[in-house]
């Protein structure tokens, strides 16, 4: 987010900047000027920064996701949310936890504890059992990840898809050629070759021109699905080929 694009008079009104990376879709990384940059804002204008990691703990090749907390005045500004869905496979578990200083963090529990009651106890239990096992499971999965983020990103590259090879998160984030919307590329990828990608569309009109690949199953199966990405994706360019030859012909013979 490019805190210059915002207009001037919602910036005037903004109460609260929610920000996540590593991010999900794009798999993009902060960098710690820019960071910086975003705390310094928050403090001037007294606006609550709402940083979303819950990939704090999938970085590749020797990066970690930073915290906003080792950002100089970010206490005063920020609560920082993590998950247990992605560090230890628990997605759908429903279970993390949320970090700021007591006059945030109250405010939290305030809101909180007119909402819900928190989490089952025996799904606390395990998140506690979880995070106990960090030594013995979080680097053993995460070696697991790399691997299936480079058969990802090779596979997927032999069919046509270029895209950055991403430091963190579960997500090759692809552009498409100009001209195949991402919303007709998904829909045709699941209905002809029974694959699951998430269009860029599907995550607001600037995602628009990609399509998200969650790296979440065997080299051999991402392999096979980037197989199929690959045959939709020629049928598309084939089509389209063949619709602007149409158009031409049509308008040679009209003049
Ligand atoms: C950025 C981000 N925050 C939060 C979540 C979900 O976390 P939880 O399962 O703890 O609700 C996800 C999962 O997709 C995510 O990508």
């Amino acid at each position: 987010m490019d805190l210059d694009e915002i207009p001037a008079e919602v910036m005037a009104r903004t109460r609260v900047l929610y920000l996540n990376y590593a991010n999900n879709p794009t798999a993009a990384i902060a960098p710690r000027d820019y960071l910086e940059r975003v705390v310094r804002t928050c403090r001037e204008r007294d606006i609550l920064l709402v940083y979303d990691n819950a990939y704090s703990e999938m970085g590749f090749d020797g990066y970690v996701p930073p915290s906003i907390f080792e950002i100089d005045g970010a206490r005063d500004v920020a609560i920082e949310f993590h998950s247990l869905s992605k560090t230890y496979n628990m997605t759908g578990w429903r279970c993390g936890w949320a970090v700021a200083s007591p006059a945030i963090a109250g405010a939290l529990t305030k809101v909180k504890s007119f909402t819900d009651t928190g989490q089952y106890m025996g799904i606390q239990a395990a998140g506690v059992a979880a995070i106990e096992c960090w030594a013995e499971f979080v680097p053993a999965n995460l070696a697991v990840f790399a691997a299936r983020r480079d058969a990802a990103v090779a596979a997927f590259a032999a069919e046509g898809f270029a895209c950055e090879v991403p430091r963190a998160t579960m997500y090759l984030w692809i552009p498409l050629p100009e001209g195949i919307a991402s919303a007709a590329f998904a829909d045709r990828l699941r209905e002809e070759q029974g694959v699951i990608v998430m269009p860029g569309s599907g995550f607001g009109a600037g995602g628009e021109g990609f399509f998200r690949v969650s790296f979440i199953q065997s080299p051999e199966r991402i392999a096979e699905a980037a197989r199929r990405a690959g045959v939709v994706l020629r049928a598309m360019t084939a089509d389209m080929t063949a619709d602007m030859t149409a158009d031409v012909m049509q308008e040679r013979g009209a003049s």
